[in-house]
């Protein structure tokens, strides 16, 4: 028997939403596999938590989760608290402090409804972004001087170290490797003449261990037009922490939206409990409605379920994400459909005990 705890932080907006699905979910595997069982423990931490103490997270938050194998999250941040407090105090936080350096996220169209472009088939649109998840734009180094005051400036120092560096380029040629695929590295060597003529070193230098692994190197503004003309040329991709996170709303984009993509946080030493998450905020334009799309926070489970070596389930979750997604009937809105969020969860879990079965 395999236990495994799961901090849970649902946080604000309609990340409880979706992750109460995502432990419905859990639950469900957990009554199906005689060899699995979850321990929960959820957390009230976000922005009312912070209205109401002053902070995003207990003292000692970080220490607690440390115990655990995994954490849930479900998106952070909403109007009334700035986002760069509740960010930095809850989420970056605990990627940072985990040292959770590999973003994983996948672009990988399930459906050929879903994508806006044209002609492109889910041959086209199978890739995987592997993004910086701890320096870089995000080092969250700088200054802010005569505030106020018309001699203002302010300073937002990208911070690119060679281990840092290093070791996601590293993984990504490890994991084309591994996947035999070709390795696409996203930089802006052009530009930004100190930290992306680095990175650009370093993929070449790192290079040299892999020559079995077909490389492309392409500047960030050309590769955002790829990935809407051209998204076939990508097989794995890496990038810097923030072109990462704005290629992959693209990569959202391009495979049916926000209520869609997946992230998983990753320290791949495992020193550390991973985080996985959907790539969607709080979107309080829908929050409380009940219509917000659980398939992106339940497509996490199954990176949480791979993580856990137990990629049987991460495999048939992400077949039942497919199944249900020919069932217009049972869909949120953003998807066309008219189900509710809890619909969509009810019906998922149907769906998989049948697929499980089949086992
Ligand atoms: P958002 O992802 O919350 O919303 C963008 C758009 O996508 C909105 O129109 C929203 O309705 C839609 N959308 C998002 N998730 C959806 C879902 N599951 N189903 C259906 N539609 C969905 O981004 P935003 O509006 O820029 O940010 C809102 C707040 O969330 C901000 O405070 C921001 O800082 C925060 N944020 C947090 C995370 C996170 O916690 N991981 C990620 C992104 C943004
Ligand atoms: C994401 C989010 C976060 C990021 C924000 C909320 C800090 O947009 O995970 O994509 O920029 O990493
Ligand atoms: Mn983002």
């Amino acid at each position: 028997m395999k236990n495994l705890s799961i901090a849970l932080i649902p946080g604000d907006g309609i990340g409880p939403e979706v992750v109460t699905e995502g432990v419905k979910l859990l639950k469900a595997i957990e009554k199906m596999d005689p060899k699995l069982s979850f321990s929960f423990e959820e957390f009230p931490w976000g922005c009312e938590y912070y209205l109401e103490h002053g902070k995003m997270m207990d003292d000692d938050g970080i220490e607690k989760l440390k115990a655990f194998d995994a954490i849930y999250l479900g998106a952070v941040g909403y109007p009334g608290v700035p986002d760069h407090i509740s960010l930095w105090d809850l989420l970056l936080r605990i990627r940072k402090e985990f040292d959770l350096y590999v973003n994983i996220r996948p672009i990988t169209l399930l459906n050929e409804r879903l994508t806006p472009l044209k002609d492109k088939t889910k041959k086209d649109i199978d890739f995987l972004v592997i993004r910086e998840n701890s320096e870089g734009e995000y080092a969250g180094a700088g200054d802010w001087l005569y505030k106020g005051k018309p001699e203002e400036v302010v300073l937002q120092t990208g911070v690119f170290s060679r281990k840092g560096t290093e070791r996601i380029i590293r993984y990504a040629y490890e994991e084309a490797r591994k996947q035999k695929k070709s390795l696409t590295s996203i930089s802006k060597g052009n530009a930004l003449n100190y930290s992306m003529v680095f990175w650009d070193e370093v993929f070449e230098e790192v290079g040299k261990e892999y020559p079995d692994v077909e490389t492309y190197s392409y500047l960030v503004d050309a590769a955002s037009l790829y990935f809407v003309s051209n998204p076939e040329r990508f097989e794995i991709v890496v990038t810097s922490n923030l072109f990462g996170d704005i290629l992959t709303d693209i990569g959202a984009a391009i495979t049916g939206g926000m209520g869609l993509a997946t992230g998983a946080n990753v320290n791949p030493e495992r020193k550390f409990p991973s985080m996985f998450e959907p790539v969607h905020g709080s979107a309080p334009d829908i929050s409380g409605k009940g219509i917000a799309n659980p398939l992106a926070a339940l497509w996490s489970v199954s990176q949480m379920m791979d993580f856990f070596q137990e990629e049987k389930w991460g495999q048939l979750i992400l077949d039942t994400i497919k199944d249900i997604l020919e069932e217009t009937d049972n869909l949120t809105p953003d998807l066309g459909g008219k189900a509710t969020t809890s619909e969509v969860g009810d019906r998922f879990v149907e769906l998989l005990e049948s697929n499980a079965q089949k086992f």
